[in-house]
């Protein structure tokens, strides 16, 4: 089952060949962050005109890459939603018209549902049920992965993603966006409890959790040092603001895995790309003795070797869509 996956919910156009879900023939991601860093964020509008311009070529180069021609594909997969609507839907059309065109079903992917899926890629041994930590740019959620297929939201961030909130406070310092992996990378070798940052609570919900206020009290704490002139240790702060979101996320994802008892706990998206959080998982798994998944580095970020992985699982289900298929800003997993 050859699969063609078409990615383009965010700022990276992604088309990868996909063998019977689990075996990347190709993968290839052409990202816009160049274009959107002097923004200092994704401007949906240039997101949405550069996925037009990239996703023929890009699918084209996947094709190549798998040493196939148009005739060896068995179906398209693309991403659905959630994402940027402009974005997803240049990603939606040209699967519907490649579909189209070559007479192949046509398989819509969730995008959070891909990220899990990710782990497939990296882990041949992982199989549902297990627990997933889903942290991106958009989405911060603690998923039940029941199945395959059939998944439940046991818990999530109420306001901001943990991504979004490292992109915010990145950018308010001036290094880069997006902020993550540069925070990261700062963070190494600095005093995480320089600075004092807060760790909400969502009282009578023990798995949700709120980043709006420490992003908040970063952007005061950085405005106030400012303001006075005092010098913030950037290598600090980085440190003690990985260590407050990880102190947000670890012990949730770990109470999720207690109450599932599956022993199997992944984690998935940009942000499971961070060194802290994946050393405090690690470090919580030993002692917990769950066994834990990361993804690989190249397969955190957005790409669509995650979407024609998951999308093989979706179409053994009969999860295939019709010309009608449409682009949805947000979706429930
Ligand atoms: O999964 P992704 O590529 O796109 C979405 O689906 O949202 O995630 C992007 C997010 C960004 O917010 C980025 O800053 C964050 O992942 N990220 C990281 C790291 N690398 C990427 N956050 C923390 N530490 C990192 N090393």
């Amino acid at each position: 089952m050859n699969i063609l996956a078409i990615e383009s919910s965010c700022d990276e156009t992604a088309a990868a060949v996909v063998q019977d879900g689990r075996t990347v023939l190709s993968n290839c991601v052409a990202s816009q962050i160049e274009m959107h860093t002097i923004y200092g964020g994704v401007v949906p509008e240039i997101a949405s005109r550069k996925h037009v311009e990239a996703v023929t070529g890009l699918a084209d180069q996947a094709l190549e890459q798998a040493g196939m021609t148009r005739s060896d594909l068995d179906a398209i997969a693309v991403t659905y939603a959630p994402g940027l609507i402009g974005a997803v839907l240049v990603g939606v059309n040209f699967a519907k018209g490649a579909a189209m065109a070559l007479d192949l079903p046509l398989i819509p992917v969730h995008h959070v549902r891909g990220h899990i899926a990710a782990n497939y890629l990296t882990h041949p041994d992982l199989e549902p049920p297990f627990v997933c930590l889903c942290v991106s740019g958009g989405t911060t959620a603690i998923v039940d992965v029941k199945s395959y297929t059939e998944m439940e939201v046991l818990g999530g961030t109420r306001d901001d993603a943990a991504g979004e909130c490292f992109d915010k406070v990145a950018r308010v310092l001036g290094i880069g966006y997006p902020g993550g992996g540069p925070m990261d990378r700062l963070a190494q070798g600095g005093d995480d409890s320089r600075y004092e940052l807060p760790r909400a609570h969502v009282a009578g919900h023990e798995l949700d959790m709120s980043f709006s206020g420490l992003k908040t009290a970063s952007l005061n704490l950085i405005h106030n040092a400012q303001q006075k002139g005092e010098e913030l240790s950037l290598q600090d702060f980085a440190a003690s603001f990985g260590r407050a979101v990880s102190d947000s996320l670890v012990p949730r994802a770990m109470a999720a895995a207690r109450m599932k008892g599956y022993g199997r706990l992944a984690v998935a998206g940009g942000v499971a790309a961070n060194s802290r959080i994946r050393a405090d998982l690690q470090a919580a798994c030993a002692k917990s003795g769950d066994k834990l998944y990361l993804p690989e580095l190249k397969y955190c970020g957005d790409n669509a070797a995650m979407i024609g992985c998951q999308g093989f699982y979706e179409w053994k289900v009969g999860h295939v869509a019709g010309l009608d298929l449409n682009a949805y800003a947000t979706r429930d997993i």
